[in-house]
């Protein structure tokens, strides 16, 4: 594996508290060093969102256009190549890239992955309390971040990326949702995810519309489901 050094571009000198729920629930996934060896395959995540990675990724990325100018936040990281798809998009379009994560272990996998030239800036920040200064992007993307978080992180994680985002961009969320009547996994799934993702079985009980605040002015809302309705890929036009 290449050297983790962080490139300079990244900003380290802020870095946040680890949530109390990301060391708790998801210490074997994302936060210990051993973790991210072990989860950084696209294989391995694609088994988990059974086959639907890429199907879930090129969604989010035609979502989001071809090129991609203007400024661009991915918020939380994401094992696969997503990152690196998303940034040839937005170096198609002579626009910037910003990703933030709360692990320094993330952005650091990130950057691995990218190529070195990869004009990226990767910010240790919480996604519930950005610090960044409102209208900054053009467009935002969390990818399957919300179901990870207690409900009140989620609606803070939304309203920063709201807070964000200019009136007109928008805002890309893909994540899981309630599957149909019919399909299988709404009865076999649950018993799994509450043991292993506790806060993910919200998303099935309430629309992501819940989750934002009714002061906060948004243009449009639009949702698509996927494989039977256990994702869905939501945008907000605000
Ligand atoms: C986007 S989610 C899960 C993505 C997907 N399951 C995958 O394939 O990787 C995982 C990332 O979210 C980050 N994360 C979790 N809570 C966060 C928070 N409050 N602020 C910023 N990043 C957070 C974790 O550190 C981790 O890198």
């Amino acid at each position: 594996m290449a050297d983790s050094k962080p490139s300079a571009a990244d900003h380290y000198e802020a870095q946040s508290e680890i949530p109390a729920y990301l060391e708790k629930v998801y210490w074997w996934t994302y936060v210990r060093p051993w973790a991210i060896r072990v989860f950084e395959r696209q294989w391995l995540v694609n088994a988990i969102l059974f086959g639907n990675f890429t199907r879930l990724r090129d969604r989010a990325l035609e979502l989001l256009g071809p090129r991609l100018p203007g400024a661009t936040l991915q918020i939380a990281c994401v094992y696969g190549d997503l990152t690196n798809l998303l940034y040839e998009r937005v170096r198609a379009g002579e626009g910037q890239l910003d990703v933030v994560d709360v692990l320094p272990g993330q952005i650091e996998n990130m950057r691995r992955k990218l190529p070195a030239d990869a004009v990226v800036r990767g910010r240790i920040m919480d996604s519930s309390a950005l610090k960044i200064s409102d209208e900054r992007y053009d467009r935002v993307l969390l990818f399957f971040l919300l179901h990870e978080q207690p409900e009140d992180w989620r609606q803070r994680t939304l309203a920063e990326a709201l807070r964000v985002v200019r009136p007109g961009g928008q805002v890309v969320v893909v994540d899981y949702a309630r599957p149909k009547w019919w399909h299988p996994l709404r009865y076999l799934l649950p018993p799994g995810l509450a043991l292993l993702e506790p806060f993910a079985l919200d998303l099935w009980r309430s629309d992501l519309k819940s989750f934002l605040n009714p002061s906060t002015p948004i243009r449009s809302l639009t949702r698509e489901t996927v494989f039977g309705g256990l994702y869905q890929v939501v945008v907000i036009e605000r």
